[in-house]
């Protein structure tokens, strides 16, 4: 089986479009899976949603669609300084404002997390588990310079085994470890990179009796688009100037 994941839409549909094109150009994928943040910084919430239901595209829930289905105090984002805070505050309260009922009850509806059985669930073998941030809360990150012991203890948690497979996004940065035969894979950012990579980004993960590829792909896509889209909207400027640079443009904020 070979799944590919994309998580971290952030209501970006051009960013979509352009990787689901390049998934089914590809044609060797079997299955998709979101990772989840769909919305937020961008102004197609309702489209974001609307096409992974016409695409039957499963996935989990990230902080950004927990919070804004429950109407949380704010969507558990992290910020490094008080610009950054500000942003995401109005970034939420666009996303609160404009999204549908029916949008926040699909976001309501989304599972923390999945575990699939590539090989079948009638014999033992490798498990794929999709979460957002870990597997306690979605909020929190897994990065690149996570320790080994943290990742080990983090899958103990989850009951993974040497060949499993644990995905998980909310960083915006993907990257790829092994840590004692267990596959630790973040899965990047469709669409709102934060690597100093405008392209849109997503994994393809493959599982067969030989074993585990992960493939982490960049695509391009209409940024330029994006960009006028949220310059002729209402939210902050600055996330228009953050997709063109990758996130280099403004250090954090997810
Ligand atoms: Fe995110």
């Amino acid at each position: 089986m070979r799944y590919a994941l994309i998580s971290d839409i952030h209501a970006n549909l051009p960013a979509l479009d352009a990787v689901l094109v390049d998934i089914d150009r590809r044609g060797d994928a079997d299955a998709i899976y979101h990772l989840g943040d769909l919305v937020g910084y961008a102004p197609w919430p309702d489209d974001v949603v609307t096409r992974l239901e016409e695409r039957a595209i499963a996935g989990v829930a990230g902080n950004y669609d927990s919070t804004v289905a429950t109407n949380y105090k704010h969507c558990g984002c992290r910020y490094e300084d008080p610009l950054q805070e500000e942003l995401s505050h109005k970034s939420y309260a666009w996303t609160l404002e404009h999204v549908s009922e029916e949008t926040k009850r699909r976001l309501g509806a989304l599972p923390f997390r999945i575990d699939l059985r590539p090989l079948g669930g009638h014999a033992s073998g490798p498990t794929l588990t999709l979460i957002h941030g870990n597997q306690i809360l979605n909020t929190v990150y897994v990065t690149e310079d996570r320790s080994d012991d943290f990742l080990t203890k983090m899958g103990q948690s989850i009951g993974a085994r040497p060949g499993d497979v644990v995905a998980f996004g909310h960083t915006h940065k993907p990257w790829h470890r092994i840590v004692d035969g267990t596959h630790y894979v973040n899965t990047g950012s469709v669409g709102r990179p934060k690597d100093g990579d405008w392209r849109a980004g997503y994994v393809l993960v493959s599982i067969d009796p030989s074993g585990v590829r992960v493939e982490i792909r960049r695509i391009e896509y209409d940024v330029e688009g994006a960009v006028s889209a949220i310059l002729d909207s209402t939210l902050p400027h600055e996330f228009a100037h953050y997709l063109r640079s990758g996130g280099a443009s403004l250090s954090a904020a997810v």
